[in-house]
């Protein structure tokens, strides 16, 4: 799909996922750090998951259901996470989620993506709310939203059930109207570039 959209930061270009890089998927979401801290993402990671998931990326964002984009970096072009929206329009909102691969965290990756992603949802799909959880044992996902100015809303007891545990979870939330109080940091890496 040609009007895929494409995000550029300083360090980064989000931009949709091909097929055959679902090796690499398969790799970096398929580690113990980065299933650990999602939901959605089961370890062992099953042969043939991250094909069906890319497969279904252009079918979402027709649709208007979800937008999902690689992570890549622009400096060797190397795919080092993912970023998205879950999109409900009827109420312009969307919930954010987001993973990077583990010999890439703590370089602000998920900070910088996820930032040109809310400028996105904000200015070019004219959302008005975004959402985003966290198990509470997520200290660095805590983090990447808190630097994000996404606030936090509540606390959900044993929300979700993950490899037979009963997790808590925060869930966090920033309006439009919270005027987006990225700090100074993230907001010099942000070009808010288009191609
Ligand atoms: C959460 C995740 C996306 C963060 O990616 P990242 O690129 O390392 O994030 P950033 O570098 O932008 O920011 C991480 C912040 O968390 C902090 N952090 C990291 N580990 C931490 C910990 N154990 N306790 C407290 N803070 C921590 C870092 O110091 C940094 O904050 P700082 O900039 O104030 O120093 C990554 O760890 C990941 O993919 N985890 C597994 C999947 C996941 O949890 N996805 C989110 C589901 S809600």
């Amino acid at each position: 799909m040609d009007n895929y959209p494409i995000l550029k930061t300083t360090r980064l270009v989000l931009r949709k996922f091909l097929y055959e890089e679902a090796c690499i998927v398969k790799e970096l979401a398929g580690s113990e750090e980065v299933a650990h801290g999602c939901i959605n993402i089961p370890h062992p990671y099953m042969p043939g998951l991250a094909e069906i998931w890319i497969a279904s990326h252009e079918i979402w964002y027709s649709e208007g259901s979800q937008v999902v984009f690689a992570v890549t970096r622009k400096e060797d072009g190397w795919i080092i996470g993912a970023v998205g929206l879950t999109l409900e329009p009827e109420h312009a909102r969307a919930e954010l989620g987001y993973w990077i691969g583990f010999p890439f965290w703590n370089h602000g990756y998920a900070t910088e993506a996820a930032e040109a992603v809310i400028t996105y949802a904000f200015d070019e799909l004219l959302l008005h709310r975004i959402t985003a959880s966290h198990f509470v044992r997520n200290l660095a996902s805590g983090r990447v939203l808190e630097k994000l100015g996404m606030k936090k809303e509540g606390l959900l007891r044993e929300h979700l059930l993950k490899d037979g545990i009963r997790e808590d979870v925060i869930i966090r939330g920033i309006l439009r109207s919270d005027g987006r109080s990225f700090s100074e940091e993230i907001r010099a890496n942000y070009s808010g570039e288009r191609t």
